[in-house]
């Protein structure tokens, strides 16, 4: 029986953590460009390796069927995840990038013409922006931006108006911010996009580790994802579509596995999902995304090794997961936020301090007279990682007034003392910079 009491022990979570066992351990506030790995997602990796390595839907021997059991239970922990209506809904692509280009690509060239609009929003990352510019070149729409507010939050007004014209035809926009950790109001977006007529992408990339994401209950169209930083490993990502909506788009890659029939006139192709799953796909790499899946709705609360699959859909489904994980995340940011505050010269970027907007994984700034590459340098050489740069938001920082920000950023395993020993760093870092 499980205790739900129980509170969210991070000494035994960073101790699943082979990156963490080293000694003395790195300080690593770097989970928003990519988590770290625990030992169950290694584990179910290398198992599949040593006992089920074999294709899949393609062969009739024990291995293939045990292969693809395991790479189809995967497909179905994400549904139960997203809580996805059906499991058909779900495409394993190999990134989140890879999986906003095959809506691009696929529905966007099938299904806009010219003088057809798209809204981004200007907190967007760089794969949620390209994508939508190539098809801009090809197809001769326009894109229309949504401005943000003095607290980093998409300009709604902008949206109205933009939605008005009538010829928006998906508003696509981050879940979660990658520099200012704001979430837009989603429900919001897509209520006002809906009532145009209009789709609506969310780029998951960020907040799937961060908050429940419940497709049915957002009703968002499309929601893409990657596995790395949900402490999966590299190299696979997930599309969510409505399943009416993924009915009525084109292959995006051609190859095996995504036909039905294939002649020397042409082919026809397979169903959902595997039209969209062309070539061999990444197996191991979908076990180890069902298992982090897994494992942060069991292991990273529960010192239990065997719950069974019932019962942690049913911690899923009762919604304990996040609420441990998320004060726990809420209380290192608010912690992070206070002591950067008493750096003199360091400017917090998103929402101001009474605009009781909560923050999620990262906190970004900047520091007067540092550059935050010389910043980051010096913090890495004392095995202190943060990111610096445009964190691929170029547009967003060309809107801050900034070339570039410094971002530190959490995951379930990050601690407090970590985020002391950072800025402890920096203060010195400052100090020998100015120099
Ligand atoms: N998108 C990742 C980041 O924000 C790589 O760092």
């Amino acid at each position: 029986m499980m205790d739900i009491d129980m509170p969210l022990d991070i000494a035994f979570i960073r101790r699943q953590f082979p990156f963490l066992r080293a000694s003395p351990p790195p300080v690593y506030l770097d989970s928003a460009a990519m988590a770290q790995v625990p030992d169950a997602v290694l584990n179910a990796m290398t198992q599949w390796e040593h006992s089920s390595r074999a294709n899949v839907h393609r062969g009739m021997h024990a291995r293939a069927e045990e292969s693809t059991i395991a790479y189809e239970a995967a497909r179905s922990t994400v549904q139960q995840f997203l809580n996805a209506k059906h499991s058909d809904e779900i495409v394993f692509t190999k990134s989140c990038t890879e999986a906003i280009n095959l809506v691009a690509r696929s529905w966007g060239e099938t299904h806009l013409q010219e003088n057809d609009a798209i809204v981004l929003s200007m907190l967007e990352h760089h794969s949620n922006i390209v994508p939508w510019m190539q098809l801009k070149d090809r197809k001769g729409i326009d894109v229309l931006w949504m401005d943000i507010d003095e607290n980093g939050m998409p300009r709604m007004e902008d949206l109205e108006k933009h939605l008005k014209t009538g010829r928006v035809k998906i508003v696509s926009v981050t879940a979660l911010s990658n520099v200012l950790g704001v979430t837009p109001d989603l429900q919001k977006i897509i209520a006002l996009a809906h009532e145009a007529g209009a789709l609506v992408l969310l780029d998951a990339a960020q907040a799937i580790a961060h908050m429940p994401l419940d497709v049915q209950k957002l009703d968002c169209d499309f929601l893409a994802f990657s596995g790395h930083k949900l402490y999966g490993p590299t190299g696979i990502g997930v599309l969510y579509g409505k399943r009416k909506l993924l009915e009525t788009m084109p292959p995006f890659l051609g190859g095996g596995m995504m036909i039905r029939e294939v002649h020397t006139e042409g082919f026809t192709p397979a169903d959902l999902p595997a039209k969209f799953e062309a070539g061999t796909p990444p197996i191991a790499e979908a076990v180890g995304l069902g298992t982090a899946m897994e494992w942060l709705v069991a292991g990273c609360r529960l010192q239990v090794a065997n719950s069974s699959h019932a019962s942690s859909n049913q911690q899923r489904r009762t919604g304990i997961l996040w609420d441990d994980i998320q004060p726990h995340e809420q209380s290192l940011l608010q912690h992070a936020t206070c002591s950067l505050q008493q750096i003199s010269g360091l400017h917090i970027l998103g929402p101001t301090p009474d605009s009781q907007l909560l923050t999620h994984g990262c906190v970004s700034f900047t520091l007067d007279s540092v550059h935050p590459h010389d910043l980051t340098e010096i913090l890495g050489r004392r095995s202190i990682a943060l990111r610096a740069g445009h964190h691929c938001c170029m547009p967003l920082h060309k809107r801050l007034g900034i070339p570039a920000s410094t971002r530190l950023s959490v995951g379930v395993y990050t601690t407090k003392e970590e985020i002391d020993a950072c800025v402890q760093a920096i203060v010195e870092a400052r100090k020998k910079l100015n120099t």
